[in-house]
């Protein structure tokens, strides 16, 4: 996944955007851009339009928008292939964190927004997804949320990517930031877990799980973990 994604047209029940699709293991990965969304009544659930409507904030209201969307794009592939989107209901845990019902099924999603890019993973149950826009940051965010080891030799695009994979297996734990960054070091090959982070990965009974890397676009670093 280390390759350029490809974004195209793409357009269906009351929207269009430029979208990407790739596959990663078991799970759908959406991304989506540029949208437009003349009537999203045509995908949304009754619930999740009035969800909708109670938004004020332009940009929460369309990152809102792209992240369910997506979400609703990358179950329908994995999970409710022919299903119309607006029968696939995002929801979310007290934890915030989401996912989708449809048809009485109830399936894990992950979604992340940044910087006019929606993104959202289904297929798995231990799955998290994030994307970072690559950005100057004060030094106190390098030295509060890495450890040592992480900082060391790693610029500011590596720096971003390395806080998108903690966000990402924050986010398959269930946790999202409600957890220490240093919980997780992701230094080496292999992630080491401490903390909060180790004691839901064992709750959980220890799933492996996989980091890839993958391409949202100029300027954004995209992470996402998925359970084997
Ligand atoms: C989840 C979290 C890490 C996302 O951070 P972010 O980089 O700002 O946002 P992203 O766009 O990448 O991801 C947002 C999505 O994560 C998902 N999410 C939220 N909480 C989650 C959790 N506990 N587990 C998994 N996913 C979660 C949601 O789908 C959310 O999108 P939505 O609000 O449109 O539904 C962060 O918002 C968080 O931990 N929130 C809950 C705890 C909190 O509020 N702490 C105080 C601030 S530190």
């Amino acid at each position: 996944m280390d390759g350029r994604t490809v974004f195209a047209a793409a357009g269906g029940e009351g929207f269009s955007a430029a979208a990407a699709r790739f596959r990663a293991g078991p799970c759908s990965v959406v991304l989506l851009r540029d949208l437009s969304a003349a009537s999203p009544a045509a995908f949304l659930a009754g619930s999740e339009q009035a969800a909708f409507g109670a938004l004020k904030i332009p940009k929460r209201k369309a990152e809102w928008l792209g992240g369910r969307l997506a979400a609703k794009l990358a179950g329908a592939d994995a999970f409710f292939q022919g299903v119309p989107l607006r029968e696939i209901e995002v929801r979310r845990e007290l934890t915030g964190s989401p996912f989708l019902v449809c048809r009485g099924e109830r399936r894990h999603v992950s979604i992340s927004h940044s910087a006019g890019t929606c993104g959202a993973a289904a297929g798995t149950d231990f799955l998290g997804l994030d994307i970072e826009e690559v950005a100057p940051r004060h030094p106190g965010w390098y030295r509060d949320y890495f450890t040592p080891a992480e900082r060391e030799g790693r610029d500011e695009a590596a720096m971003t990517g390395l806080w998108a994979a903690k966000e990402a297996l924050f986010k398959a734990l269930g946790l999202g930031l409600s957890c220490d960054t240093l919980d997780a070091d992701l230094s080496g090959p292999g992630p080491v877990l401490k903390g909060r982070a180790l004691a839901r990965w064992e709750e959980l009974g220890r799933p492996p799980f996989a980091l890839e890397r993958f391409d949202p676009g100029p300027g954004l670093e995209g992470r996402l973990v998925w359970g084997r």
